[in-house]
């Protein structure tokens, strides 16, 4: 193994350690300083590099677009090419182009869960979805029963190799629904990226080559603020968080909003918290109420009226690769994702 490769698998394996990644604010929610700083200093430098990160853009434009047309028919999962499908009905005229990314920096809130979920009947309602896994952990991409060895492109070559995103775009076996998978390497990128020119803005970049051709992306966000958070931030318009009805629920919290404010200032005005969706919650006991009625005063008018139940059916179905959707359109966590889809589509925010 050359240095180079033995120095990217060592870095990889640090940051699957939790203390490096974030997933140690995972159980309480805390969150250092430093790691504050961090964020910030992330999100300033990056404010320096105009010039340079201009000529880059550019590059990237062009050698996209010689490439789009075919990238576009040999992305593909199993053979398959991916051809959106140009008669496909608009709903209301023309493609909304909503962005939303699902962000909590604490991991088991239900971010996949709810990724998965609102993309599956996103797309069962008629409307044309993309989700992008940005998690290195893949649970959407497995959660949607994408084989992993079966990948060719994942949205780790998109950012770090400037790969045309038509060429990573899967075509899911569900109703309107397409997927950019993830994959391991892309825990190796929070490093990759912290030298490369733009780098707030990568997935941005993609996305907005994306954008006119979907009415929904939906990024299921990694748990920690990084810069993958940071990224997905920076390209979304909108952020859903999920709270767990916990007894830490509102630990953290205060961190998540200070990134989402810093993100405002200096990376993306229009970004605006979409909704808070409260999960896994337990009707036996008095804590998720009282839970539930601390993050409506947190977040006043922004908790939506939907609460997703803890039910068994939905901790089940990623482990068969499926969408609630598919896998018990009946049971309590359908019916709650059903209405909270419906809800997120009503109320976009202006
Ligand atoms: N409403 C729910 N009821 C029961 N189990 C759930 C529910 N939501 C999520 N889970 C389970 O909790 C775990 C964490 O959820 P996940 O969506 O992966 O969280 P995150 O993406 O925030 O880390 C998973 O095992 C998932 O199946
Ligand atoms: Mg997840």
């Amino acid at each position: 193994m050359c240095f180079r490769n033995f120095f990217k698998s060592k870095l990889q394996q640090k940051l699957q350690t939790p203390e490096i990644s974030g997933n140690n604010q995972n159980q309480h929610g805390s969150v250092h300083e430093e790691e504050a700083k961090k964020i910030e200093n992330n999100i300033n430098i990056g404010e320096e590099k105009t010039d340079m990160q201009t000529d880059e853009k550019d590059k990237t434009t062009n050698d996209s677009k010689d490439s789009t047309t075919s990238l576009k028919q040999s992305g593909n999962n199993k053979g398959k090419p991916v051809d959106l499908p140009e008669e496909m009905p608009f709903i209301d005229g023309n493609r909304r182009g909503r962005v939303i990314a699902i962000a909590n920096q604490k991991g088991g809130v239900g971010k996949s869960t709810t990724a998965v979920n609102l993309s599956g009947f996103l797309g069962e309602l008629g409307y044309r979805t993309l989700i992008i896994d940005f998690d290195p952990q893949s649970n959407s991409t497995s959660g949607l029963g994408v084989d992993k060895n079966q990948i060719n492109k994942s949205i780790y070559e998109v950012i770090i190799l400037n790969e045309n995103p038509w060429s990573s775009i899967i075509q899911s076996p569900y109703k309107n629904l397409y997927i950019i998978a993830s994959s391991i390497q892309l825990a190796g990128a929070e490093v990759e990226l912290v030298s490369a020119m733009k780098r707030e803005y990568k997935l941005k970049q993609a996305i907005d080559k994306l954008k006119d051709s979907f009415d929904f992306i939906i990024i299921d966000c990694p748990p920690a603020l990084g810069l993958l958070t940071i990224n997905a931030l920076t390209a979304a318009g909108e952020v859903l968080i999920p709270i767990q009805c916990e007894y830490y629920a509102l630990e953290g919290l205060g961190q998540l909003i200070n990134t989402i404010n810093l993100i405002k200032e200096n990376l993306n005005e229009k970004l605006k918290i979409t909704g808070v969706v409260m999960t896994m919650y337990d009707s036996r006991t008095k804590l998720s109420e009282q839970v539930i009625e601390e993050v409506k005063a947190y977040f006043p008018e922004k908790v939506y009226g939907t609460i997703i139940p803890r039910n068994v059916r939905l901790s089940e179905a990623p482990s068969y690769g499926k969408p609630i959707i598919d896998y018990d359109p009946g049971c309590k966590g359908a019916v709650a994702y059903k209405k909270l889809t419906e809800e997120v589509i009503k109320n976009e925010p202006e």
